[in-house]
């Protein structure tokens, strides 16, 4: 008997064109997987061709739309191609998660080198200043408003010794979005960041590898008592893409498990 009470909800991003860097695994392989469940077009973006391959085969296989593009973030030309082809392959571009970023050597800042510091800065800051210029002007080219979210970190919000230049570089994007929000807001365009605590990715397993303990003492100092699944942060970059957070611009929205309260 069927129950005629019974209305199938619309996906909290339903008919959204979404692009996602670092889509292939962790965070932002989480995102594509869950944006297109919530039904978005996405677009997945980064350097490792196998494994954007498989994440677009997993969303196509699960009745999702998904296509990738390859793209170096410490290439700005890479960087305004990739958003170009989301404009050509899918018409418009409505939201993005500017989520790649690559961890730096942990240890503390003196003995860090001149060139590392010149990569993490061309792919976790550059690159986001280069995404957003290039995801306004495709915004405004069709749809018109749309919405944006920048990957920072807890690490971004004191000082971080271990991680001092990835943290810098961190704090700088929180600045980027809180201008990009105040300069973009008036044309109907919302700019977020979230700062997500201690999740289970390669970039955590790295550091763990490199600082061995950080994970418990991550952990133990997370209210939660554990670290994130990445799904559980993309849930938060989801919602701050979709209508739903209508009028949530500018801020940096803690997914910490409480580590920062
Ligand atoms: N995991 C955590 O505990 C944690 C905590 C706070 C914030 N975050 C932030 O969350 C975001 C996602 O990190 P994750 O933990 O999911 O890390 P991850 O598993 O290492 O994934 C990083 C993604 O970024 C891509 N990427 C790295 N360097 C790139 C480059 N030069 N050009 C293009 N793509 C690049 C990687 O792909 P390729 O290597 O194939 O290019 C990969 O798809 C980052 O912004 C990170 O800073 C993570």
């Amino acid at each position: 008997m069927n129950d005629t009470s019974t209305t199938t909800a619309p996906g909290l991003l339903a008919g959204k064109v979404a692009f996602i860097t670092g889509a292939g695994r962790g965070i932002g392989a989480a995102a594509a997987r869950l944006f297109a469940r919530e039904g978005a077009e996405v677009m997945l973006a980064a350097r490792t061709e196998t494994q954007l391959q498989a994440v677009t085969e997993e969303v196509r296989a699960a009745g999702g739309s998904a296509d990738y593009v390859l793209c170096d973030l410490a290439d700005a030309a890479g960087v305004r191609a990739a958003v170009d082809r989301v404009v050509d392959r899918y018409g418009r571009l409505d939201i993005a998660f500017n989520n790649g970023a690559t961890l730096q050597r942990p240890g503390p800042m003196d003995q860090f080198p001149e060139a590392d510091f010149d990569h993490v800065f061309s792919v976790n800051l550059k690159s986001v200043w280069v995404a957003m210029a290039a995801e306004v002007a495709a915004i405004r080219a069709a749809a018109g408003t749309g919405a944006i979210v920048n990957n920072s970190s807890i690490g971004s919000l004191r000082g971080n010794p271990e991680l001092p230049v990835y943290g810098a570089m961190k704090r700088a994007v929180n600045s980027l979005t809180e201008s990009a929000a105040v300069t973009y807001g008036p044309e109907g365009i919302r700019v977020n960041a979230i700062a997500p605590g201690g999740t289970l990715t390669e970039m955590i397993r790295t550091w763990e590898a490199e600082s061995p303990g950080v994970l418990d003492r991550i952990r133990a100092q997370t209210p939660l008592r554990r670290v994130a699944d990445p799904d559980e942060i993309a849930q938060a970059a989801a919602w701050l893409l979709s209508d739903r957070s209508s009028f949530v611009s500018g801020t940096v929205l803690r997914v910490d498990g409480g580590a920062r309260a």
